[in-house]
């Protein structure tokens, strides 16, 4: 045990490394071993860790000012919003900010609620939007959910890639459909062609407000600015969290403008929403993934990535399959990932599990070509050992 589980309740799986110092997609532990990092802080450090422009932002901007309420303005924060409304996806023009994925669906839901007038929610099965009690709710996973019931009641969910049970399932009562364009947490799945259009479709025609969790797949993870584009739809109200913030806590709920102005003041805040220190990291987090055309790499890299892991497959039988798109990137395995995980921290990279049998792999989007093929190496051997561990021929 590690002597800061002393001091700490119960609530992490945790991993035996220390991490001390990062640098772009590597981390260092605090006995100086050197890691390729795919697990980013579960898809934070998505610019890299420490990424220069970054730290020179946040460095010039706590000898001016850390702390500035919602309730003054503050041009640090402005520079960041109009940065922010040249990505953003048409139309939705309006922003508020919190400061964790799940606050940004909680606001998501209120300003659905509030614009529809309708309580009735429907989310996917397999979906993920954090654990707050609003967010819980419509979170899919019973191993979450369960002992914090009764959550939000009038909640359903349908089957991620069903057209027609979501059909049948919209009533009258429906004001909301939230759903993540790739779920992330559920090990990396991937719309049907067709399904989010079709979605998009029905919440117009009904006038049901739909919400895009991009908290995972945005901000360029998967070789678009925004994973919704892959299939050319545009949600109503969108969430962002993870490494918008360059690494610093910070959230973002988006939305077309007749949404938010449906709230009055007061019926939504948050204390440390907007804080300039966040903003002025954010702005610098913009500039990566534009002007250093991490887009791109992702899309290039996820590519050079999954193909790699796809080669692998074909010589590991324990790999079931490898699906993703840009580096959002799952490896499903025929048994439980546990011991390969741990396997890998001794071999030098760092991986993320989606429930019991997936690896799931979310880089920094600086990850270079080098750097992959060596995971890729890395991967090999941990597998080739899982499989002599298991005993599979
Ligand atoms: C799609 C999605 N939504 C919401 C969340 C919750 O974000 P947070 O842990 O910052 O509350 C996550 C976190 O992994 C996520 O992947």
């Amino acid at each position: 045990m590690s002597s800061e589980d002393r001091f700490m309740g119960n609530l992490y799986q945790r991993f035996p490394i220390n991490i001390s110092r990062g640098k772009g997609a590597k981390v260092w532990d605090n006995e100086g071993r050197e890691y390729i990092d795919c697990m980013a802080g579960y898809g934070v450090a998505l610019v890299g860790h420490c990424n220069d422009r970054v730290v020179r932002a946040i460095k010039s901007q706590v000898e001016k000012l850390i702390v500035c309420h919602m309730s003054a303005y503050n041009d640090t924060r402005l520079e960041f919003l109009e940065k922010l409304a040249k990505i953003s996806p048409t139309g939705l023009s309006k922003v508020a900010f919190s400061n964790s994925g799940a606050e940004s669906v909680e606001a998501a839901l209120k300003f659905a609620r509030k614009y529809t007038g309708k309580a009735g929610i429907i989310a996917m099965t397999g979906g993920y939007h954090g654990k707050t009690l609003g967010a819980l709710s419509v979170t899919h996973n019973e191993k979450y959910r369960k002992p914090f019931m009764p959550l939000l009641d009038l909640v359903k969910f349908v089957p991620y890639n069903d057209r027609a049970r979501m059909d049948e399932e919209i009533d009258d009562s429906i004001g909301t459909v939230i759903l993540e364009p790739i779920q992330g947490e559920t090990g990396i799945i991937i719309p049907p062609d067709g399904l989010l259009q079709r979605i998009r479709e029905v919440c117009t025609s009904r006038k049901i407000v739909l919400i895009y969790d991009e908290i995972q797949s945005g901000l360029g993870r998967t070789g678009k600015m925004w994973a919704g584009e892959h299939w050319k739809t545009i949600p109503d109200i969108m969430c962002l969290a993870k490494g918008i913030g360059g690494g610093i806590p910070m959230a973002l709920t988006l939305a077309k403008p007749e949404i938010i102005d449906s709230m009055k003041i007061g019926e939504h805040s948050s204390t440390f929403a907007g804080n300039p220190v966040a903003c002025t990291a954010a702005s610098a987090a913009l500039d990566a993934l534009v002007e250093d055309r991490l887009v791109d790499n992702a899309a290039k890299l996820g590519k050079y990535f999954k193909d790699g892991l796809l080669g692998l497959k074909d010589t590991h039988k324990i790999v079931r399959e490898v699906r993703g798109l840009g580096l959002m990137i799952a490896i499903e395995l025929r048994f439980d990932v546990r011991d390969l995980l741990l396997d890998g921290i001794k071999n030098g990279i760092l991986m993320l599990y989606s429930g019991r049998n997936i690896i799931r792999l979310l880089p920094p989007l600086v990850i270079d070509e080098s750097m992959v093929s060596s995971a890729l190496e890395k991967i090999d051997k941990v597998l080739t050992k899982e499989e002599e561990r298991k005993n599979v021929k």
